[in-house]
């Protein structure tokens, strides 16, 4: 990684939830740790909560202990960690509350401040509304904006318009993790960095492409925020859409923001729309039951706290998206997301069209497997290309049979920690770098795409299939590529 050795303020609204102990400070902390903060960066927790800064140093120092287990006793980036934490009592509803901001000397001595803002969506618009009132946008100073940007694409307009009316695009984060992972930035390299892949990379050689992120985790405690989100809200307008943009989009000029996002939004406006009818054959939504995940047994989604039996939630989606345009005209994209299913991992597949004609004819290489390209995002990254090989030895004759060429990054790198997506897209912040973050339109499209999704589910008094915690989602789901003569991706 890039040094981001320029101070800065990193102030954190919603800086004793979830998100900041789990994600934001463990990342914030390992780049200290790998020497990319500058001395004198400072990191600020704000939120509504009476907290003095000592009592907010001992939650961080606990919740490293329990995220960052390397972190216990380490005597040296500890003390320095701590010294840049400190807190303010900012209630985000509060117009002059934010004048404690000024009072804590934020973006003093013209320093860059990156505001994070891990709070609810329905607060961006007035906390950025009284950060200008305190002089708290100037072009040196940034807001990250955490997803869900809105629940359809009115909402989201409305959020962003919000923001916009203090912040220019250019001082707007739109953060989706899922760009920062090692192997999505590796997907950009694969491709675009060798030759050898970007002359088959369209529908003359690609039979099909696959995304898979599948998680053995419930709603976790959330089922208010999750019940209004749903799977598709959840996951696919964001983490999947994002990565069918990588695979799909032209080669860009350079590797900078809006060269990337200008291609990605072009994807964006070729995916077909899905309603009415073809929502029923595209798209299969499911709803977790109980079942067993490794062993234990798991609650169903009405048994978790909070529920509520008439919720028609998806906690898992497939569906199948088309993109049209020259290069992907006629490749399904399977897309396919859940909550409770067997096995934690995402993956994109990238299946390849059969030979054109098979010289190996006995009956043994009939079926020739076809040559795919995985790349893992989680929970190993690796990426590895399935070929057909001659079985060694003279008795079968000419037997053929599968074998993977891995590219295991855990190997290939063994001396090198890998980051976390939040420690890559901090320091991209840090560095005023927007590459991996998601321009409006590209927000505003994909809302649009899956808008039209729901609008066609809404439209059913069919409920999303129910499907045992542990399972691949329901039977339909299965039968989804089926339906075209393919078959999902086997983990
Ligand atoms: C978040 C979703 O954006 O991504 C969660 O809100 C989901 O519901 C999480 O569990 C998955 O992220 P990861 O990095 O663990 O795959």
């Amino acid at each position: 990684m890039k040094a981001s050795l320029k101070a800065c303020d990193v102030v954190i609204f919603g800086g004793g939830g979830d998100l900041a102990m789990r994600k934001l400070l463990p990342a914030l902390y390992h780049l200290d740790m790998d020497g990319l903060l500058a001395p004198t960066t400072r990191i600020i927790g704000a939120s509504r909560r009476e907290v003095s800064t000592a009592e907010y140093q001992t939650k961080i120092r606990a919740a490293l202990d329990e995220f960052v287990p390397s972190s216990v006793g380490d005597e040296k980036t500890w003390p320095r960690f701590k010294e840049r934490l400190s807190y303010v009592s900012v209630d985000a509803q509060e117009a002059s509350d934010f004048s404690r901001l000024n009072d804590h000397q934020v973006g003093g001595d013209n320093r860059d401040v990156v505001f994070y803002l891990a709070t609810s969506p329905d607060l961006f618009g007035s906390i950025c509304s009284s950060l200008a009132a305190h002089g708290l946008n100037a072009e040196r100073m940034r807001v990250v904006l955490e997803k869900p940007l809105g629940r359809d694409l009115a909402s989201s307009r409305a959020i962003n318009d919000e923001v916009m009316k203090n912040f220019n695009e250019q001082q707007a984060f739109r953060i989706d993790h899922y760009l920062g992972k090692e192997t999505v930035q590796n997907l950009l390299a694969i491709r675009f960095g060798n030759t050898l892949f970007e002359p088959l990379w369209d529908s003359a050689h690609i039979d099909n492409v696959q995304i898979t992120v599948s998680e053995t985790v419930g709603v976790e405690g959330r089922w208010g925020y999750y019940d209004n989100a749903g799977a598709m809200r959840d996951m696919v307008q964001n983490h999947l859409i994002q990565l069918l943009c990588l695979v799909a989009m032209e080669p860009p000029g350079r590797m900078d923001a809006d060269s990337v996002r200008d291609e990605k939004i072009k994807v964006l406006k070729a995916l077909r729309p899905i309603a009415g009818a073809n929502a029923y054959t595209k798209t299969v939504r499911g709803q977790y039951a109980k079942g067993m995940i490794k062993g234990k047994e798991v609650k169903g989604y009405f048994d978790e706290e909070g529920s509520n039996p008439d919720s028609r939630t998806e906690t898992f989606v497939a569906l199948r998206a088309d993109i049209d345009n020259w290069r992907w005209a006629g490749v399904p994209f399977y897309l396919r997301t859940g909550k409770r299913l067997g096995q934690r991992y995402s993956e994109i597949v990238i299946q390849y069209k059969a030979v054109p004609h098979s010289i190996f004819s006995d009956e043994s290489n009939r079926q020739l497997q076809r040559n795919q390209l995985i790349i893992r995002l989680q929970p190993e990254e690796k990426i590895s290309l399935t070929v057909m090989n001659k079985v060694p030895g003279v008795s079968e004759g000419m037997l053929l049979q599968p074998v993977d060429l891995n590219l295991s990054l855990t190997e290939a790198f063994n001396d090198k920690r890998s980051p976390e997506a939040y420690e890559r897209l901090l320091l991209d912040v840090m560095r005023n770098d927007a590459t991996l973050f998601m321009r409006y339109d590209e927000v505003e499209a994909a809302w649009k795409w899956v808008d039209g999704i729901m609008s066609a589910w809404n439209q059913t008094s069919e409920r999303p299939k129910e499907y045992a915690s542990g399972s691949w989602g329901p039977a339909a789901s299965m039968a989804l590529p089926i339906k075209d003569g393919r078959n999902w991706h086997d983990y």
